[in-house]
C-alpha cells in the first residue's frame, strides 16, 4: 500500500492509505470529489480547514486530514506547508450532459401545464434591466415611496420581544395582524368579516394559486377576464381548469352572456389591464350567475386604495359574501417584494384554505407580519395609505398632462381613474407595430409594456397597438422625460 505524508503537529507524519478504509473518511472524498466536479469548489478555491471541516461533519480532525492527504495523492487538492489545500488547476464543473437537461424524469400533469403555458409573456423581472430613463412596468413601487422609519421601528419592537419558544404560528396568518386588518378593511373598503375569515398569504398570488387547488378540478371551466391577469389564468390553468375567457368593456366584464363554470376571477374596482369599474347592473349580473350556477367569484381587489377623481365603490364581497372570496395585497401600498396579501374568504372555507396554506409554506413569515400588524394598530399604516395614494395621484396628473402636450390626440388614455396604470392605445397604429416601437423606444432609454399579450391567445385582439403605462415606480421628472422620448420614438415610427 502506497504510504502518503501529511503535515500534522509541526512535522509530517506517515499514513497507510489502508488505515482510512474509514467510511467517515471514504464519505468525505466523495463529497469533495462531488463538489469539485460539480463546480461548487472551483480551482484555486481553498477548502475549509480541518477543523471547520471536521466540526461541519462532526468527524474527527484526524478523519478530514487523512481524507484531505488521499485527494492530495489523487490531485484533486494541491498542498503547501502551513495552509489550506486549494483545488488544482483543470478540475471543475464539467457541461451536463444533454440527457440530464431534456430529459426530466417523470413529470406531473401539473408540471406538464405549467411548462405548456406561454410563460414567455410574462416580463420577468431577474432578467430584464429596468430601462435606464423611464421604465414604465407596471407593478413597480418606487423604493423612496417605501416607509422606511416606520417599518424599521415596527420591526424593532417585534424582533426585541422575545418569545421563550421560537414556533411556527398560526397557517391562517398572525392574530394580531388580522384583527388589525378586519379593522382596516371595514373602514377602508367596507367589508365586515371576522378575523377567522382571513388568511394571510404570502402576496395575492399565493391566494390565487390556494383558491385554485381548492375550487378547481382538471376539466372544470373558470370565467376570466379577456384581456386579463395572466398570473390568474396561470394560477387556475395549471390546476387543470378550462379557461372561458369573457370579454370586458368600459363597464369591466361584460355580464350577458356568462358561461357555466366553477368559478370566476374578476377585478370589480379597477379591470385589468384596461381600468374599467365593474358597473352596478353587471355586479348584480355576476352574482345571480353565480348562485344560479353555484360558483364562487374571486374577487382581486389589488390596487382598491387608488381612486383619484371618483367616489370608492364598495367591493363586490359586501354585496354577497356568502359567494365572494376577496383577494388583497400590501404590494400596492408597502412593496411588492414583502410578499403580503390576504383573503377573506366565506367561513365554510376556511379549514380548506388553513389547512391548504399550512400544507404549502406552515405561513407566511411571523416577523413582518407581526410589524405590520403593529403599523395598523398605531395608525401608521393608513397614514401611509393616504401619503401614498396623494403621491400617486401626483404622479398620475404629471402623466396625463405629459400625454396631452406630447403625444395628444394621437394617444387614446384608458383606465386613469383608478389604479397605479394606464392604457395608452396609439389612433390608427397597427398591433403589429408594437414589437417595432417597444424595440425603439428601448433604445431610448423609456421601458414599454404591451396589452396584447393580456388577451386571450385564441380570440380576437387589438387592432391598434397599446401600451400599459405604470406610474407608480417613477418621479415627475422620469415620467415626464419618458414621455417626451416616447414622442419622439412615436415620430420617427409614423
Ligand atoms: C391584477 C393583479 N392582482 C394582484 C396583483 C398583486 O399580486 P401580489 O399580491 O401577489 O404581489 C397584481 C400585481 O401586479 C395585479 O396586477
Amino acid at each position: 500500500m502506497r504510504p502518503i505524508w501529511l503535515p500534522g503537529n509541526g512535522q509530517f507524519r506517515r499514513f497507510d492509505v489502508v488505515q482510512f478504509t474509514d467510511g467517515v473518511a471514504r464519505r468525505i472524498i466523495a463529497a469533495i470529489k462531488e463538489q469539485i466536479h460539480a463546480g461548487a469548489y472551483q480551482p484555486g478555491d481553498r477548502l475549509p480547514s480541518t477543523r471547520t471541516f471536521a466540526a461541519e461533519w462532526g468527524a474527527s480532525r484526524t478523519t478530514v486530514t487523512l481524507a484531505y492527504g488521499q485527494l492530495i495523492a489523487e490531485g484533486y487538492l494541491l498542498s503547501r506547508a502551513g495552509t489550506r489545500p486549494i483545488v488544482a488547476k483543470g478540475l471543475g464543473a464539467a457541461a451536463p450532459a444533454p440527457a440530464q437537461i431534456s430529459a426530466p424524469r417523470h413529470l406531473s400533469g401539473f408540471a406538464q401545464r405549467l411548462l405548456a403555458l406561454a410563460a414567455s409573456a410574462l416580463p420577468r423581472p431577474a432578467t430584464t434591466q429596468p430601462a435606464p430613463i423611464a421604465d414604465f412596468r407596471y407593478g413597480d413601487l418606487a423604493g423612496a415611496d417605501f416607509p422606511v422609519l416606520a417599518w424599521r421601528r415596527a420591526l424593532n419592537r417585534v424582533s426585541l420581544r422575545r418569545k421563550p419558544r421560537l414556533r411556527y404560528g398560526d397557517p391562517q396568518g398572525s392574530p394580531a395582524l388580522r384583527s388589525g386588518l378586519q379593522g382596516y378593511l371595514w373602514r377602508a373598503r367596507g367589508i365586515t368579516c371576522s378575523p377567522e375569515q382571513i388568511v394571510i398569504v404570502s402576496g395575492s398570488q399565493q391566494g390565487l394559486d390556494l383558491c385554485a387547488r381548492l375550487l378547481l378540478d382538471p376539466g372544470d371551466a373558470f370565467v376570466i377576464e379577456n384581456p386579463g391577469y395572466l398570473l390568474a389564468r396561470h394560477a387556475f390553468a395549471a390546476a387543470g381548469g378550462i379557461a372561458r375567457p369573457v370579454l370586458v368593456d368600459r363597464d369591466g366584464l361584460t355580464t350577458d352572456a356568462l358561461p357555466p363554470a366553477r368559478l370566476a376571477y374578476v377585478t370589480p374596482s379597477h379591470q385589468f389591464p384596461l381600468g374599467g369599474v365593474l358597473s352596478a347592473t353587471r355586479r348584480r349580473a355576476l352574482l345571480a350567475w353565480a348562485a344560479k350556477t353555484g360558483a364562487s367569484i374571486i374577487e382581486d381587489d389589488y390596487d382598491g386604495e387608488y381612486r383619484h377623481d371618483v367616489a370608492p365603490i364598495p367591493p363586490l364581497q359586501t354585496l354577497d359574501p356568502a359567494s365572494v372570496i376577496y383577494a388583497g395585497t400590501f404590494s400596492k401600498t408597502l412593496s411588492p417584494t414583502l410578499r403580503l396579501g390576504y383573503l377573506v374568504a366565506p367561513p365554510s372555507l376556511i379549514p380548506a384554505f388553513a389547512e391548504a396554506k399550512r400544507l404549502t409554506d406552515r405561513h407566511t413569515p411571523l416577523l413582518e407580519q407581526e410589524a405590520l400588524a403593529e403599523l395598523l394598530a398605531e395608525g401608521a399604516y393608513e397614514r401611509h395609505v393616504r401619503s401614498i395614494r396623494r403621491k400617486n395621484s401626483e404622479r398620475r396628473a404629471v402623466l396625463l398632462q405629459a400625454l396631452a402636450e406630447e403625444i395628444g390626440p394621437s394617444v387614446t388614455v384608458e383606465g386613469a381613474d383608478t389604479g397605479l396604470h394606464v392604457v395608452a392605445w396609439l389612433k390608427d397604429v397597427a398591433a403589429g407595430r408594437e414589437p417595432a416601437i417597444i424595440a425603439a423606444a428601448r433604445a431610448a432609454g423609456v421601458g414599454l409594456h404591451p396589452v396584447s399579450p393580456l388577451y386571450d391567445p385564441a380570440g380576437l385582439r387589438p387592432r391598434e397597438a397599446g401600451f400599459i403605462l405604470g406610474y407608480a415606480g417613477l418621479d415627475s421628472d422620469a415620467l415626464r422625460r419618458g414621455i417626451a422620448l416616447l414622442a419622439t420614438v412615436l415620430a420617427g415610427q409614423r
